[in-house]
């Protein structure tokens, strides 16, 4: 027989397990509460973090973009003038070691020259070009090329030395020639101010200054101060029509050089023909004016004439 007692207990547990069971449902749904806070919270949090990375990115993409855009310019400058210099194979102004104490001055013209020869055409059709002319301490460069002649004198201080380009150009050409079983020899490359000075004095005096000025330059106006010329075997007229002057006049541009004072330019250079003097200006511009028919001069638009003629 269960008594009245046993059943109020049995009840009453009942009643317990019951408000356990709603406690633990509470407990629960306060823990889910509290769990879907804190994922709103990381959620909210997140969303903001996103953003200022968003921000931070785009930012630094732009930096990003606008360096990329510097270098390109840089890149693109420097092709150009990296084409400008093979163009011109001897920069000038790199190869200016020697001017250090002399002060520092540019000026820029331009002169204008005819891009064929004339041939038939009349000067008015001749399809004339532009080109830079500037004054670097003291020297011309015409379109990036050093110029010494008549008209545009070096200062006396100009010192290179024979350029290592012109003189490793040359080296490979003797070679050439050699297979071809024609010896080649620097019979003069480098001249001073000081040494110019001396040979032309022995010239004047022998032949009187009208003479020499056709066949010498006066100190500060001989292309063998620029370091880019050499005199090729023997300089003078025995040259003229030998095999290596033929080899020479044939093969020269292939590894830079021209024949500067060419036959029949006389009155463009300031020179008489000189086959044994070459000048080096790397193998495209040496090929482009042995193509052009034109002496330097004429190539680039520029006179050579004494002021004092
Ligand atoms: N013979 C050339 C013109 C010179 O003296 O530089
Ligand atoms: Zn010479």
């Amino acid at each position: 027989m269960v008594t009245e007692r046993e059943n109020f207990v049995t009840f009453w547990r009942e009643c317990e397990l019951e408000r356990e069971e709603g406690l633990l449902k509470i407990i629960g749904a306060q823990s889910m509460y509290q769990d879907h806070n804190n994922y709103s919270r990381v959620r909210r949090r997140s969303r903001k973090e996103r953003l200022f990375f968003a921000r931070v990115k785009a930012v630094f993409c732009m930096i990003l973009f606008a360096f990329a855009v510097v270098i390109c310019v840089k890149v693109a400058q420097q092709i150009k003038a990296g084409t400008q210099i093979e163009a011109h194979e001897p920069d000038p102004r790199q190869a200016a070691a020697p001017q250090a104490n002399v002060s520092k001055t540019t000026t820029t013209t331009s002169t204008t020259a005819a891009t064929e020869p004339p041939k038939n055409e009349s000067s008015s059709e001749e399809k004339k070009e532009e080109h830079k002319m500037e004054v670097i301490d003291g020297i011309t460069y015409v379109d990036g090329i050093m110029i010494a002649n008549k008209s545009y004198p070096l200062p006396e201080s100009y010192d290179p030395g024979l350029l290592p380009e012109t003189e490793k150009a040359f080296n490979k050409m003797a070679e050439a020639a050699a297979q071809d079983g024609i010896y080649l020899f620097i019979s003069s490359g480098y001249r001073s101010h000081f040494t110019q000075a001396q040979i032309y004095q022995e010239y004047v005096e022998r032949d009187g200054k009208k003479a020499a000025d056709t066949y010498s330059s006066r100190p500060g106006y001989s292309e063998h101060q620029t370091g880019y010329t050499i005199d090729v075997n023997d300089p003078s007229d025995a040259f003229r029509g030998t095999q290596e002057a033929k080899w020479l006049a044939e093969h020269c541009s292939d590894y830079g050089f021209i024949i500067r004072y060419p036959e029949g330019k006389e009155d463009k250079t300031g020179y008489e023909y000189e086959p044994w003097h070459i000048r080096y200006l790397g193998k495209k511009l040496a090929k482009k004016v042995e193509a052009s028919g034109l002496c330097l001069e004429e190539y680039l638009g520029i006179d050579s004439e004494y002021k004092d003629k």
